[in-house]
């Protein structure tokens, strides 16, 4: 098992793995003085050829080793997502969904949308009691959150689409991560630990259940995720950084994929622990929902900023309209020249955001159920419009003054995972995949060995109530059986005289949208190096709540001052987003971005 930061530094120059393998520099906020926000200049990972970055070192070896071979990157997206799917618990999944971006060396560009969907007996009220009342922890715990899952229907049909290596050899490295075990990071071994508890509570078997094989652990019935000994005593003490997880029945479970494909999930044994799993949690998966999913191929949003193309995920994302939107806001103001993190350019991006984030609100939902005005929501007019009265010098908008924007027809926890990766050839992959919250719903499939989402909470659930992101919606974003929740995953891919530039993306929740914003004009405007730019400390405005979220670091007292003097609340909060970008400079040279935050590890060849 190579774990980077165990090995020692001459087995990495031997293995390859070195100069191009860094795990991300220290973390921005305590490398960037208050006094001066942005961000010191490192040595971002660089590449000639091909780079993948991922949020754990052991994804990201893999990919690569798959690029090395030849692969493409279609083949490398395929490797990395069931990987991640072992060695990042949190986030990694085959019982969720997301959205892969790509664009073909040729310049053709793709989407592909595999969201999970309303299971056929969801209904619009389902989660609310008699009252009319959000009943507590339901859309986000246990069975009911479940969406039925889309990553294995979504990385099979990218690879029947575009790959070029045999399946069976992209989900195998997978099967041995999680048969020999993967060494834990300090970070998971820290959210395992945090999570024991509601682990035996979500996955609480009644007696007599037919408990198949072992998870996590080396015996029969254990609960997931706990420290068990080898001969299979409960181990109620906390895992630790280098500590080894097998999960044999997951390896059982990908070992079903590797052989039969998409029916090695969504029929035959593990499709049956699915449909037991919800017979015991009062869950609404069924068969047939199973056999109904399908991943959709959409077409990519393409917007335009300054000489750039952005190339972004459409609905039911909202990540890449509001993107598009928020730029098109700023592209009249100079922001290089009002300077990284100044008051006026914090205060024209949060007004941006506040607009953009109050028409999310009202008019982004799943496009197959109902009309999304996309066009009108990029128009330049209506932009133009929308910041109208927003000048360098004006002071805050209170939200309560803002609505959507009229006439047009028609808060999160860290635990989303992005990758982007370019091959040899120049194929460019960014992908955002998601369990939703910190390990999804907590519930594992007994038997299957891995975590379903609670990705239902990203529906509105309740006009006006805010979900577990503190973002709300109403009809267009409302339940309904077979239906895709809207979501804030913004996997972007930016291009520059016809080639590649930038590939980024991030998990955050509804932070998602202004993570990458800022990681792109970190790059863009303000000519960060892509390590930089992702490490930087970020800022983030939603509508409602109204006021900005600050990390640490991110503004200087001075800039803080003046912002609050114009009339805006800042609310320092921890860390966010795990952004992991690449560059592509003009003589093709490729540099990482691996978000410090995380375990986030680039590598390049
Ligand atoms: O699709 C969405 O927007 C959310 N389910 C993403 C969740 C997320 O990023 C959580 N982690 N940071």
């Amino acid at each position: 098992m190579l774990h980077r930061s165990l090995l020692p530094l001459g087995l990495i120059a031997l293995l390859g793995l070195a100069p191009a393998c860094q795990r991300a520099a220290a973390p921005a906020t305590t490398a960037v003085p208050t006094a001066s926000p942005l961000p010191a200049a490192t040595v971002p990972v660089t590449a000639r050829q091909a780079m993948v970055v991922s949020a754990h070192p052991e994804a990201t070896r893999i990919g690569l080793e798959v690029l090395r071979r030849g692969g493409n990157a279609y083949d490398a997206t395929v490797a990395v997502q069931f990987a991640l799917a072992v060695c990042l618990p949190a986030a990694g999944n085959i019982g969720g969904g997301g959205f892969v971006v790509y664009r073909g060396a040729d310049g053709a560009v793709g989407a592909l949308d595999f969201r999970e969907t309303a299971p056929a007996k969801a209904s619009r009220d389902m989660y609310l009691d008699k009252q009319g009342n959000v009943i507590p922890d339901l859309s986000t715990r246990g069975h009911l959150a479940a969406g039925v899952p889309g990553t294995v229907a979504g990385m099979w049909e990218l690879h029947q689409k575009l790959g070029k290596l045999p399946w069976r050899e992209l989900v195998q490295p997978a099967v041995e991560l999680a048969t020999q075990g993967v060494r834990l990071t300090e970070k998971e071994a820290a959210g395992l630990n945090a999570n024991r508890q509601v682990f035996f509570t979500t996955n609480e078997l009644p007696a007599g259940f037919p408990v198949v094989g072992v998870f996590a652990a080396q015996a029969e019935g254990a609960a997931p995720y706990v420290r068990y000994t080898e001969g299979g005593h409960l181990l109620d003490v906390d895992w630790h950084a280098g500590d080894t997880l097998r999960q044999p029945q997951l390896a059982a479970t990908l070992t079903r994929i590797r052989d039969a494909g998409r029916s090695g999930f969504y029929a035959g044994p593990t499709a049956n622990l699915i449909i037991q799993e919800m017979l015991l949690g009062n869950g609404l998966i069924t068969q047939a929902d199973l056999d109904q999913y399908q991943p959709r191929w959409r077409t990519p949003l393409r917007g335009r900023y300054r000489q750039y193309e952005v190339i972004s995920m459409p609905p039911p994302s909202s990540g890449g309209v509001a993107l598009l939107q928020l730029l098109q806001m700023l592209e009249p103001f100079d922001l290089r020249r009002l300077g990284w993190h100044s008051a006026e350019a914090v205060h024209l991006i949060t007004e941006a955001e506040r607009r953009v984030y109050a028409d999310r609100a009202t008019y982004l939902g799943d496009p197959d159920f109902g009309r999304v005005p996309v066009a009108q929501l990029l128009a330049p007019d209506y932009l133009k419009q929308r910041m109208a009265g927003v000048t360098p010098g004006s002071g805050a908008t209170p939200s309560a003054q803002v609505a959507a924007g009229a006439g047009l027809p028609g808060y999160e926890s860290d635990q989303t995972t992005h990758y982007s990766i370019v091959d040899a050839t120049g194929n460019a992959v960014s992908c955002t995949t998601t369990l939703n919250g910190a390990y999804g719903s907590k519930v594992v499939v007994a038997g299957a060995g891995f975590l379903l989402n609670n990705e239902m909470d990203d529906f509105s659930v309740k006009p006006g109530v805010p979900n577990s992101y503190g973002v709300t919606g109403g009809a267009a974003n409302a339940i309904g059986p077979g239906k895709r929740m809207l979501s804030s995953m913004t996997p972007s891919i930016i291009t520059e005289k016809g080639k590649l530039r930038l590939v980024v993306g991030t998990p955050g929740g509804s932070t998602i949208i202004t993570s990458v914003l800022q990681a792109t004009l970190n790059v863009l405007d303000y000519g960060l190096d892509p390590q930089q730019a992702v490490a930087a400390p970020r800022l983030h405005h939603q509508w409602l709540p109204d006021h900005i979220d600050v990390e640490a670091g991110a503004l200087t007292p001075a800039a803080e001052a003046e912002l609050q003097r114009r009339g805006y609340k800042l609310n320092p909060r921890g860390a966010w987003g795990r952004i992991d970008a690449i560059e592509r400079q003009p003589d093709g040279t490729l540099r990482g971005g691996a978000d410090p935050r995380g375990d986030d590890t680039a590598a390049g060849y």
